[in-house]
């Protein structure tokens, strides 16, 4: 496969090549690290959506042509994202929402736990997304090994501990500060096997590799997972939540209004079936189309073929990192280690911070530094205790934090090359 030539999938890309301003008022070309937090749209999409544009007017509230047409193409959106993710056809649904944050705290307010000794077992390793929605209820966090890999051992004995009581796992697919994949089809097998749910936050995982939430008839099937287009190369804001319609026809909406009910007088209300019951208000079509345009272009390219190809950029990266003095790096670094594109990493002596910015200001390379909303995960990688960390309460610039590299399918060896050189740079420059 293509590599040492560039990315051959660079072109699919709006905005690979933009300059913008350094610090010296001199322009370079822009280089995105950072596509855990965003990617860049499709051209496919923005066509897309250029081309429903004369045909875009108001969902499920209106008898005019383009209404039914857009109406159609948003009932129809739902088949594509389904099937893209091998859900169940007939028994789940598709709700959209703005993003992956909203449509865990849909969840979590729809599982409505009332019995206090019910739990929730979520790990040490998430997005504050899918962490601080199930705090309302009683959670325990499972443990993580050295690396900060998940520890199945653990899973297993606080499924032992609590048995039944167990609501709901949830976990992420694939984590956003260190790129390790979960495995998430052995887990549900496990979970499936306590009787209990679970819950995937794709989040980081759609946009970089095959998925399939497998059919219900087998241990290993996904319940309930969400994912959001912006991070994968569809902007216009859509979330995704989907799960078995049951979940969803069962319990009150979070948000109530127009679209949510069947039938309302001055003294009751009889709600909408699932989706439309979750979805209040206009739906956003725009998304939709953006979405769906994604997926389409994704299935085009394979997504196996970008999991390889994001595959090659990690493994170079790592190689070239591990021999850079003073970088450390907080994610295994052994090639056989299933990860998606994602690599944190400090500079000794240089605050994180100071990093990303002259990796901005100097060489036009951007990536997140911090702690990606997922504190007690970084807190945990960094061997930081809780009295520690509240020594940095109102000092937020100093707060210890790692950088991130995160690619997208676009990614190229010449922009890794760069990076590198660039790093060379700032490490020699500080001890100068
Ligand atoms: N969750 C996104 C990130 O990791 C925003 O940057």
């Amino acid at each position: 496969m293509y590599f040492n030539e560039g990315s051959p999938y660079r072109n699919l890309i709006v905005g690979a090549n933009t300059k913008v301003p350094l610090k010296n008022g001199s322009y370079s070309k822009y280089i995105n690290f950072d596509n855990a937090a965003t990617t860049p749209p499709f051209r496919s999409v923005l066509s897309d959506i250029n081309a429903f544009s004369p045909w875009y007017s108001s969902i499920h509230r209106g008898m005019g042509f383009k209404s039914k047409f857009s109406s159609n193409f948003y009932d129809y959106s739902r088949y594509e994202v389904l099937n893209f993710v091998n859900a169940d056809l007939e028994k789940d649904t598709v709700i959209y929402l703005k993003n992956a944050t909203e449509a865990i705290n849909k969840l979590s307010n729809r599982l409505s736990i009332k019995d206090s000794d019910n739990i929730i077992l979520s790990t040490s390793m998430e997005h504050h997304s899918n962490d601080l929605p199930w705090r309302k209820y009683k959670v325990d966090y499972i443990e993580l090994d050295k690396y900060g890999r998940l520890s199945l051992t653990n899973l297993k004995e606080k499924l032992n501990f609590y048995k039944d009581k167990v609501r709901l796992v949830t976990i992420t697919g694939a984590s956003n500060v260190t790129g390790y994949k979960n495995k998430i089809h052995e887990i549900a097998s496990l979970v499936h096997s306590y009787k209990s749910k679970l819950l995937v936050d794709g989040a980081q995982l759609i946009p970089h590799c095959p998925f399939n939430m497998k059919p219900k008839n087998t241990k290993e099937h996904i319940d309930y997972l969400v994912f959001s287009s912006h991070k994968m190369y569809a902007p216009f804001g859509i979330g995704v939540l989907i799960g078995p319609k049951k979940t969803f026809k069962e319990g009150s909406p979070d948000y109530v209004g127009g679209g949510t009910v069947d039938l309302v007088t001055k003294d009751s209300v009889i709600w909408n079936d699932p989706p439309q019951k979750d979805e209040a208000g206009t739906p956003n079509i725009m998304g939709v189309v953006a979405l769906v345009s994604a997926i389409k272009t994704l299935k085009q390219v394979g997504m196996i073929n970008i999991a390889n190809y994001e595959k090659k950029l990690t493994d170079y990266t790592l190689e070239k990192l591990k021999k850079l003095p003073d970088i450390k790096l907080y994610c295994h670094t052994n090639k056989t280690e299933d990860k998606v594109s994602i690599i944190p990493f400090n500079i000794e002596g240089i605050h994180h911070a100071q990093v990303a910015k002259e990796l901005s200001d100097d060489y036009a390379i951007a990536l997140r530094n911090g702690c990606f909303c997922a504190q007690p995960y970084i807190q945990n990688l960094l061997k930081i205790s809780k009295d520690d960390i509240y020594e940095y309460k109102d000092t937020f610039i100093k707060r210890p934090g790692m950088v991130r590299i995160s690619f997208g399918m676009y990614n190229d060896i010449n922009e890794i090359d760069f990076l590198i050189e660039s790093l060379k740079k700032i490490i020699k420059n500080k001890t100068n």
